[in-house]
């Protein structure tokens, strides 16, 4: 892995579809273009995430944010009090929003950030969109607050990391979800309570707190599952069936049928997973069989939301 202080080769890296570390204040993010999947893909094997956990958006400024999600009062009060800072919101997703839906986990929500880092101000600016981006470090490990420790966590995971000394902050940034009326914490960080609360002048409850409606958000009742009926592991198709392949499915004859890679590589599968269950959901497929995902690499992570979403579920709640 190459260190460098050179935006402009960072900026062209991330263009071509490539990762870069950068850091935050908070601390050192794996950014890719949050608007390409197959980037994200490749942000979840670098990291060797066994669950697709939602990544946080990064933008410049509140005014970009707003193209990508849907900011109630409470949010409007929190971006403009701290923003840029050490604070994440979990909103709404806007409209035809173009953030890829792997990055979100297929979630109908966002959690996005504007970095204060100067490097990280300058290089949005740079590459002109939007940058996912996780702790830069291997899943389970300790976030990384310099770029020596990005360094020693993803060597040979990822090419370039742009080096931009101690992050100041060296705590995760603090989430606060606005998706009701009450905003909760989800994730204590660098911007504490206390000044959350005079902002908004009013008490205000984290999930851990055991009051708060929304606890962790691997289990968020939000996560997408299609609207048909899915069927994991299938060999072969049952009547009525449309085909949500993986690799060499030819012997199958599906009216409907969608491949998650046709050559069998995982990440391709993954980069597919979410948009190609919306997109049979749009053409109003009532059962889905699914070919079998070898579980390995980040087949793990495509499995465990497969089973997530083929779970029996409440469709009152929905
Ligand atoms: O300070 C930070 O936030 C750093 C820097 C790089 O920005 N990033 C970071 O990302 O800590 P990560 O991926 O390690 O943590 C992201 C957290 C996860 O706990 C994830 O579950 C939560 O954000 N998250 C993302 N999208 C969410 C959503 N739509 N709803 C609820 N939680 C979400
Ligand atoms: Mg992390």
């Amino acid at each position: 892995m190459k260190s460098t202080k050179d935006i402009s080769i960072v900026a062209s890296h991330l263009r071509a579809g490539g990762l870069v570390a950068f850091p935050t204040e908070t601390v050192y993010g794996l950014g890719g273009d949050a608007r390409d999947d197959n980037a994200v893909a490749a942000i979840y094997a670098a990291k060797g995430r066994p669950q697709f956990n939602p990544l946080i958006v990064h933008v410049e400024s509140f005014e970009r944010a707003k193209e990508f999600g849907v900011f109630n009062e409470v949010a409007i009060k929190l971006a403009e009090n701290f923003w840029p800072g050490p604070l994440t919101l979990v909103v709404p997703r806007a409209e035809g929003c173009q953030i890829s839906l792997l990055a979100s986990a297929g979630l109908d929500s966002l959690a996005i950030r504007v970095p204060a880092h100067p490097l990280a101000q300058k290089l949005l600016r740079e590459f002109g969109g939007p940058l996912v981006a996780p702790s830069a470090n291997p899943s389970g490990q300790i976030s990384p607050t310099s770029a020596q420790h990005v360094m020693v966590g993803l060597d040979g995971k990822i090419d370039l990391v742009l080096d931009g000394g101690q992050c100041s902050v060296g705590l995760e940034s603090t989430i606060v979800s606005c998706l009701g009326e009450r905003p909760i914490i989800l994730r204590h960080g660098g911007l504490v309570r206390a000044d959350i609360e005079a902002a908004l002048g009013i008490e205000v409850l984290s999930g851990n707190d055991g009051k708060a409606a929304l606890t962790a958000p691997g289990q968020l009742t939000s996560h997408y599952a299609p609207n048909a009926s899915m069927r994991l592991n299938a060999q072969s198709l049952q009547a009525g069936e449309a085909l949500l392949g993986f690799g060499d499915v030819e012997s199958l004859q599906a009216q409907v049928s969608l491949n998650l890679s046709p050559l069998g590589n995982v990440q391709e599968a993954a980069a597919n997973l979410f948009s190609m269950m919306r997109q049979l959901d749009e053409m109003g497929v009532q059962k889905i069989a699914v070919s079998p995902i070898p579980n390995q690499g980040l087949g793990e992570a495509i499995n465990d939301r497969l089973k997530r979403a083929a779970a029996p579920r409440d469709r009152g709640s929905k």
